[in-house]
């Protein structure tokens, strides 16, 4: 680690949104190096951090050492209902997810995260439990294989990527990052594409071994038990697979009945949860995107509770 990095993205509008005071109860579903919640700290705020990294963890306990009204829980964001009752919560006034994977993740070779270094294939936010993507490969085919790529990477050369990562490898795996990057390379040579393909297949086996979509739909489906009235979510995506699911529950939940058009009653008795706030996702300007490339690609969509 290599301490405390940068400004979060899109800091300002999330402040805006979640409006940080004395008084107020915020979780930060995904706390990484802890940039957006030292925000709401220094606002008066009281701030429950939730992170699975080791990392994380520690920069986590290093901030409720200094700041009283803090406190990190390793766990995954899918259980923040579980989370918030545990810490003897009746409820809070904001959520923030900031979804994938953080600078310094990708800083740190060691946790294989980046193409751009040789180190174990692992891809784990946790990495005391489930399959590392090294196993993963190891043990899907290769059409299995090209179905995670080209579903979570949308990566249209997935059948021929998949096809060389399996080729030639007595037991059908790839131990390290390096060894993935060759057989991406073999796949589609080194051409001005090569880094984009290997962003989309180092995602898609991310998005696999972590299930960040299945986390992500979870959270969201505890959103209104979690958060009082008035409350306040805000998510930021990184790529379309994300911000779609968080649009179309968005689009569900501002909605009183979800039953087809065809049907002249409702039958369905849904009723709705939450107003959407921003009405198409914000994104950031410019200077942010030079200052932090990977602002690039956020998206942010926020949403408070009826
Ligand atoms: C983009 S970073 C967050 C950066 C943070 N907002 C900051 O300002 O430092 C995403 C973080 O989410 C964590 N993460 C990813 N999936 C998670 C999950 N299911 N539950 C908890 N944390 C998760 C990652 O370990 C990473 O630290």
């Amino acid at each position: 680690m290599t301490g405390v990095p940068h400004i979060p993205v899109l800091r300002d509008v999330v402040i805006d949104l979640l409006q940080p005071a004395p008084g107020k109860r915020l979780v930060d579903g995904t706390f990484g190096f802890g940039g957006h919640a030292r925000e709401m700290l220094a606002a008066g705020a009281e701030v429950l951090g939730i992170d699975l990294d080791d990392d994380a963890r520690r920069a986590g306990e290093a901030l409720a050492d200094e700041a009283p009204g803090f406190t990190l829980v390793t766990a995954s964001f899918r259980n923040w209902g579980a989370v918030v009752k545990d810490a003897g919560w009746d409820g809070a006034d904001g959520l923030l997810l900031d979804l994938g994977v953080s600078s310094l993740q990708l800083d740190e070779p060691e946790k294989g995260f980046t193409y751009r270094a040789d180190a174990p294939l692992d891809l784990r936010f946790d990495r005391t439990s489930g399959e590392s993507a090294a196993k993963l490969v190891a043990r899907l085919d290769a059409r299995a294989l090209a179905d995670v790529i080209f579903e979570y990477g949308e990566e249209r050369g997935s059948r021929r990527i998949a096809a060389m990562i399996k080729r030639d490898r007595e037991d059908g795996s790839v131990a390290t990052t390096g060894a993935l990057r060759e057989a991406v390379v073999e796949a589609v040579g080194t051409g001005a594409h090569l880094n984009a393909v290997l962003s989309r297949v180092f995602q898609a086996l991310r998005i696999a071994v972590n299930d960040e979509l299945g986390a992500l739909r979870e959270a969201l489906a505890a959103v209104p038990e979690v958060l009082r009235p008035g409350g306040r979510l805000v998510v930021i995506s990184y790529h379309s697979l994300e911000d779609r699911i968080v649009k179309q529950w968005l689009t569900k939940e501002q909605r009183d009945c979800l039953c087809p058009t065809t049907i002249p009653i409702c039958v369905c008795g849904h009723q709705r949860s939450l107003n959407v706030i921003t009405r198409r996702p914000l994104k950031a300007d410019a200077r942010e995107v030079q200052d932090n490339p990977r602002a690039r690609s956020a998206r942010l969509r926020a949403a408070e509770v009826i």
